[in-house]
């Protein structure tokens, strides 16, 4: 049995669909709520269990680790006017996760900036979450489900796992989608389930599309991957694309995807990112 406590967030990309928003602030930095969506998706990694998070970033982006690392200055001059409850609500980090940085220095696509991680991560299976998505932190329990369901089911079976959600026909090609070895039409359920999986088709049209399951952003990988991911060659816009290095993995090792229990969204794109705002926004003033 493995433990995962490894996990990768690639962040290096300018999300020229939050213009202009992200021209100045990284787009993972923007807010849904009272937090930065970042900080959701990092929440929501170690609650899984994750303690080691290497963050895979560009140069201009670090106000991302800044963010996670203590501000010295403002920590002294809060507690030095005795509003020290504020002061620690500030270090987000348990004290048994590190936050590391590593640098795409070159937009070379999804697969290229996971390899990035491998320096940190050696020869241990890990996780990857995609920041853009950031998963219900109100209905859903990131202590069991979805990636603390996938990590737990890795341990169990040693097959890596890839979350996916039943899209709309007229979202099919945004997505990544799943190849099923037996159904190709699933429905939504609140129970988290793993299925086998024989294949993965990066944004297809709907009418070729091999089911309506997508990939969400979130995968549980064993390290075989990193091997596959070096040996992928630019395809799809001149990028390594990390759907192609699953495929080899599916290949070899077994691959199950992981439908997802509530919602997801999108902060990585104006329209649902704005409507993303109002949801988290409207919850957390309830709770005022
Ligand atoms: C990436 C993946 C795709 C996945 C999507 C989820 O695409 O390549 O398989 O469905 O994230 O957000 P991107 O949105 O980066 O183009």
């Amino acid at each position: 049995m493995t433990t995962i406590t490894h996990a990768i967030i690639p962040c290096a990309g300018f999300g020229t669909r939050m213009l202009p928003l992200s021209k100045a602030i990284p787009k993972e930095l923007l807010p849904l709520g009272n937090r930065p969506s970042i900080h959701y998706v990092i929440d929501e990694a170690i609650k899984a269990g994750i303690k080691n998070i290497v963050l895979v970033n560009h140069a201009q982006k670090n106000a991302i680790e800044n963010y996670f690392d203590i501000n010295s200055e403002l920590d002294t001059q809060l507690r030095n006017k005795g509003k020290n409850t504020l002061a620690d609500s500030l270090n987000f980090l348990p004290s048994d996760v590190v936050i590391t940085s590593v640098r795409q220095g070159k937009p070379l696509g999804l697969g290229h900036a996971v390899l990035q991680g491998r320096a940190v991560v050696g020869d241990n299976p890990f996780a990857v979450l995609l920041p853009d998505v950031v998963l219900d932190p109100f209905d859903t329990d990131y202590t069991s489900q979805n990636l603390a369901f996938m990590l737990k089911e890795f341990e169990k079976t040693g097959r890596s796992q890839i979350l996916v959600n039943p899209v709309a026909t007229a979202d099919i090609d945004k997505y990544g989608i799943a190849k099923l070895a037996n159904a190709q039409t699933i429905k939504k359920s609140d129970k988290n389930q793993s299925l086998a999986v024989t294949g993965f088709v990066e944004k297809p049209k709907a009418d070729v599309a091999p089911s309506n399951l997508a990939v969400v952003g979130r995968y549980v990988f064993d390290n075989a991957i990193f091997d596959y991911l070096a040996k992928t060659a630019p395809s799809v816009g001149g990028e390594i694309q990390l759907t192609d290095a699953i495929d080899a993995l599916i290949g070899t090792k077994g691959v199950d995807v992981t439908t997802m229990v509530g919602e997801s969204f999108d902060a990585g794109d104006m329209t649902s990112y704005m409507q993303a705002f109002m949801y988290f926004a409207q919850r957390q003033l309830k709770e005022i």
